[in-house]
């Protein structure tokens, strides 16, 4: 066979293939509706910018917690902290064992330094509780995204 006459061939087969397989018109009712509710070609707004209420570490009251093993939330402001790193950990700093102190912050939590394979407490911090901030939590004052009906226990019962 000479080449043109195979690409036409390919061309013709190509455009069969194509008026079969494309899907019919959509009718008005089952038209498609975006989940963000506004058309494409019109600018979403973005969500006011939320600021967290606490200040410089040093100058904030703890939090209340709502029960007894909650990790407490961070009640001061943590903007201006490095990220924390597998080398670096700017939290410890002020919490860890040898500076706690010197600091006038609150210490790491006694569970802390537990092995938590052989439950052994060791000297220095188990690196399972490296990453702070995967239990800790700073504070927003935001409306809760979803309604729940949580009610926290009274601070003298967690006794
Ligand atoms: C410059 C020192 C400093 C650094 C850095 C710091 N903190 Fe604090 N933190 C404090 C002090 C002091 C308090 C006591 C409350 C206050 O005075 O603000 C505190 C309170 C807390 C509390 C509340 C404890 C309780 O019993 O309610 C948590 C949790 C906490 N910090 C976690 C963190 C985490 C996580 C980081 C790192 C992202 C961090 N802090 C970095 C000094 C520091
Ligand atoms: C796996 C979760 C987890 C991680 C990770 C973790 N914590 Fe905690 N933390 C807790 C819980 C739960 C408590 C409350 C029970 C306790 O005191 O051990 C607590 C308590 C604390 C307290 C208050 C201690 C007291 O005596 O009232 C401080 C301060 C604290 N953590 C700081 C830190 C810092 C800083 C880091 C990172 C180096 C860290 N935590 C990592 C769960 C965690």
């Amino acid at each position: 066979m000479k080449n043109s006459l195979r690409l036409a061939l390919v061309a013709l087969s190509a455009s069969a293939f194509y008026i079969v397989a494309t899907p019919p018109a959509l009718s008005a009712e089952s038209a498609v509706h975006s989940l963000r509710g506004i058309d494409v070609k019109d600018e979403g707004q973005a969500p006011e910018m939320r600021v967290n209420p606490g200040k410089r570490p040093g100058s904030q009251k703890p939090i209340a917690r709502t029960f007894q093993q909650q990790p407490p939330v961070i009640p001061h402001a943590t903007d201006n902290f490095d990220e924390i790193t597998l080398e670096e950990n700017q939290c410890l700093t002020c919490h860890g064992p040898e500076k706690y102190k010197e600091k006038k912050a609150p210490k790491i939590g006694d569970s802390h330094f537990r092995n938590q394979q052989t439950g052994e407490i060791m000297k220095q911090m188990s690196n399972a509780r490296h990453n702070c901030v995967q239990c800790h939590v700073p504070q927003m004052d935001a409306p809760p995204l979803v309604e729940n009906t949580f009610k926290g226990l009274p601070v003298k019962a967690q006794k």
